[in-house]
């Protein structure tokens, strides 16, 4: 793994995982980040890297198969780490499009290019020999499974059955992932992880959206009754999963990752709400999300028995820290609501 491949770099947990590989992985000469910094886009997050002499930013498309091939030209990659998606259940319930496009065929693209240059016969269909060390992998999630009830996990042999726009087009593209390892014997790889929180989240999703939101004494939305259950892990905690995958992962095998760490909505928002000395009263239970997953569990026996990864974060301490960063960002926050940032990169692109 010396030279990698990241998309999506400029999002939540591309911009986590850079910090962490070039802050932890002495092997790694060369990291590229093609992202085409979406609403979620944000190179602010990547400020302490940039001068890097191993960090190269690409501002482009991963559905765009000249660019991508030409990346791959340029760069020879070892190792693609697929980050890029649409990535909000909410928006993908309005606008599904371009979920499917950017999620579905934006994997087949990045597969192509990396068949096309790592295999040693490309021309040839019943070639599946590849260059030594590479590998595809594919950053998925555990809602390509769909819903659990009280009781029960996701195993990596859980059926898939998604039931969002979002899961449906992350299981598509898992589908897709899985087609390239069968047919063409690619070297790859998919990870299923529960639901992230850290450092650099956009705030529309739960935790950095409730944490504004009470800051500035604005209602709580909670959907429902509240009581839907997600299995929370520390962002850090996946991008070392990811790199033990990356390093041990058996070719074609799917690695569920999560914390076992389960909570409520309603919890982890009377959470923040006390940790800031707010009242509950700002709590507003609004009208629930269709088609809402009621209950995520990961079972990560295969990660931790298999490859030997364990989380190193309690929520105790990972939600602390959160919360500091937070709280001591303000800037950040302010200026991704406010789209402040946005302005930015037409400023910082106009000349291209
Ligand atoms: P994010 O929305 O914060 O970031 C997505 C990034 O992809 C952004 O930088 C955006 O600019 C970029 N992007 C979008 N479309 C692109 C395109 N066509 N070409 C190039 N770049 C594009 O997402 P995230 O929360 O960091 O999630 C990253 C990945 O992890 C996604 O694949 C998501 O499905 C998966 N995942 C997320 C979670 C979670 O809790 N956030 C959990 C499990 C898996
Ligand atoms: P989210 O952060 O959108 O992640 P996901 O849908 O991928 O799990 O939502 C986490 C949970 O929080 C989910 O059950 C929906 C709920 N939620 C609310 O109740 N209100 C909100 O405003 C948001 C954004 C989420």
């Amino acid at each position: 793994m010396k030279r990698i491949l990241v998309t999506g770099g400029a999002g939540f947990i591309g911009s986590n995982f850079i910090h962490y590989v070039l802050n932890n992985c002495e092997d790694v000469e060369l990291l590229v980040n093609l992202d085409l910094l979406t609403y979620a886009g944000n190179l602010e997050n990547l400020l302490s890297v940039q001068d890097d002499k191993r960090y190269v930013f690409v501002h482009g498309d991963i559905r765009d198969s000249k660019l991508v091939n030409e990346i791959f030209d340029k760069y020879k990659f070892d190792t693609v780490v697929h980050f890029a998606a649409e990535s909000h259940v909410d928006r993908s319930i309005v606008e599904p499009e371009i979920f499917l496009t950017t999620n579905i065929v934006g994997s087949q693209t990045l597969l192509d290019a990396a068949k096309r240059h790592w295999n040693v016969d490309p021309d040839n269909k019943y070639s599946r020999e590849y260059l030594p060390g590479v590998k595809y992998l594919q950053v998925s999630t555990d809602e390509v499974y769909g819903a659990l009830g009280k009781t029960g996990m996701f195993t990596e042999s859980t059926p898939i059955s998604p039931n969002s726009p979002y899961s449906a087009s992350k299981a598509s593209a898992d589908l897709v992932v899985r087609a390239y390892y069968q047919t063409y014997g690619m070297p790859v790889n998919i990870t299923r992880c529960s639901n992230n929180y850290g450092p650099y989240q956009f705030p529309e999703k739960l935790i950095p959206l409730m944490l504004n939101n009470a800051q500035h004494n604005k209602p709580l939305p909670i959907y429902g009754d509240g009581m839907q259950i997600r299995d929370w892990l520390h962002v850090s905690d996946h991008c070392s999963a990811i790199l033990t995958v990356l390093k041990k992962g058996r070719n074609g095998e799917v690695y569920n990752i999560g914390g076992n760490n389960e909570r409520a909505n309603i919890e982890i928002v009377r959470l923040i709400l006390n940790e800031l000395g707010k009242d509950e009263s700002l709590i507003s239970y609004v009208k629930d999300r269709p088609g809402h997953d009621r209950r995520y569990a990961i079972d990560n026996a295969k990660i931790t028995t298999e490859l030997g990864w364990s989380p190193a974060y309690t929520f105790q301490r990972g939600m602390h820290e959160t919360l500091e960063w937070y709280l001591n960002n303000p800037g950040w926050v302010e200026r991704v609501v406010s789209g402040d940032y946005l302005d930015y990169y037409s400023k910082m692109y106009s000349k291209a």
